[in-house]
């Protein structure tokens, strides 16, 4: 089984090794909107650790698709930054994967150049109120087609950063996952209603950044399997999505689930630490808005490895036969669970939390020096993110020098070119 774990997988024109993917999680490490030397640290630590691919969290698309300010955006400006990371990761071994999104009605950072922020359709903005933003706006046919432009052009610019693919993030309640879920697509037009018509604009954005790359690069997405609220996207929902990303030219998908402000226990398979959470933030709203979520948690059955098996499944069976490659996510905390997934038929496996808890994790699997995670899922990884050292495991004890994420990533690379 563990053979099977560590043989290559070739994801359109990429080989990855092994079968792992270090899952994109926000690391909390970039500055001034550029990656700095703690990302790449970061990252090549999974990539010294064995991993077939590590994904580079959450690169905003423009600086209007930000969801906290010194985010990473790619432009010009940042791509030798990145070019470092990539080279760093390169040099280790692993495959680079850049996760590029828009937050849509998320984005309530102080300087979005419109009044109000921009979704799928218009009404209460859920996560624009602690920021006095009430309402959001729906986007129009000219708003579309401009991040469609962004999409693409991210993607021809990750090219020359070095990233061997790109993962569209379409999950937990962005821009993307605003169209594909009823609980945020109200709109009467081609892009809501139907599922068909609520994946439209998700695939055309696929569609782009396939063009753009020309079949150079693997397109991945990351999916909801299912939104985890009442009223949200369901599997049924997720197997057309995931057809029509397929027709669009994806060649994975990974496949999460839920929603960050609605189910966001259902991206985790449990909750999460919010006294925690309310204590790493500044400003009262932001405190506020963690005790109210907080109390929105319903009871949950105890967290269990594997815990999005059974709706991934149903997906896969619903797919049929298929050319597209599936990435299994959640709760992978054992290289038994890994190979439980791969026997089930999934071609990759996408794990964030154990790999935090032990970036050298699946070199450590590879040696049979160990077989499971010391990970608890006490979830406490997000917590911390907001802290000056950004993503780690408080329990492993495996911050980085905070002054790493003062110093851009190829400072130096840049002036010499
Ligand atoms: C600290 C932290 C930050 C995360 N940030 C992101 C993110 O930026 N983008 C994303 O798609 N998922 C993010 N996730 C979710 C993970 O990629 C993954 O879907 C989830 O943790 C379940 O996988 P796991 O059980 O292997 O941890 C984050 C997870 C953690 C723990």
């Amino acid at each position: 089984m563990s053979g099977d774990a560590f043989s290559p997988v070739t994801i359109g024109p990429v080989r990855l090794k092994n079968r792992f993917i270090r899952s994109g999680a926000n690391e909390m490490m970039s500055k001034e909107m550029k990656p700095t030397r703690a990302l790449a640290q970061f990252h090549t630590a999974y990539a010294r650790g064995g991993v077939g691919m590590t994904t580079l969290a959450y690169i905003a698309v423009s600086k209007d698709g930000r969801t906290l300010p010194g985010q990473g955006v790619m432009n010009a400006d940042s791509l030798p930054h990145y070019r470092a990371v990539t080279d760093s990761i390169h040099a280790h071994g692993a495959k680079a994967s850049a996760q590029i999104t828009h937050g849509g009605s998320f984005c309530q950072i102080d300087d979005l150049s419109t009044p109000r922020a921009m979704s799928a359709s218009g009404g209460i903005d859920k996560m624009g109120v602690f920021k006095g933003r009430l309402f959001q706006r729906a986007m129009t046919r000219a708003d579309m087609d401009r991040v469609t432009g962004e999409f693409a052009e991210t993607a021809r610019l990750c090219e020359q950063a070095g990233f061997d693919a790109i993962e569209v993030h379409m999950g937990h309640g962005y821009l993307l996952n605003q169209f594909l879920s009823p609980l945020s697509n109200k709109r009467r037009d081609d892009y809501g209603g139907s599922p068909e018509n609520r994946a439209r604009f998700p695939a055309e954005i696929l569609a782009a950044v396939k063009a753009a790359t020309g079949g150079r690069l693997a397109i991945l997405a990351k999916i909801n399997l299912f939104d985890g609220a009442p009223g949200g996207a369901t599997v049924d929902d997720a197997i057309v999505a995931a057809k029509a990303f397929e027709a669009a030219g994806a060649d994975m998908l990974v496949l999460s689930a839920g929603r960050n402000i609605e189910s966001v226990w259902a991206i985790f398979g449990n909750s999460l630490p919010y006294d925690d959470l309310a204590a790493m933030q500044g400003g009262l709203f932001a405190k506020l808005q963690f005790a109210i979520l907080k109390r929105s948690v319903p009871k949950l059955p105890p967290f269990r490895e594997n815990y999005l098996m059974e709706q991934a499944l149903a997906l896969k069976a619903g797919l049929g036969a298929s050319a597209m490659k599936l990435a299994y996510l959640g709760g992978v905390q054992s290289l038994a669970a890994a190979g439980a997934a791969l026997e089930a038929g999934f071609d990759a496996v996408a794990l964030a939390r154990a790999l935090i808890h032990d970036p050298a994790l699946i070199e450590a699997w590879r040696t049979g020096a160990s077989t499971a995670s010391g990970c608890t899922a006490c979830n406490r990884c997000v917590a911390v993110m907001y802290g000056p050292a950004g993503t780690h495991c408080p329990v492993a004890g495996n911050a980085l020098d905070p002054a790493l994420k003062d110093i851009f990533a190829g400072e130096g690379i840049a002036d010499a070119a």
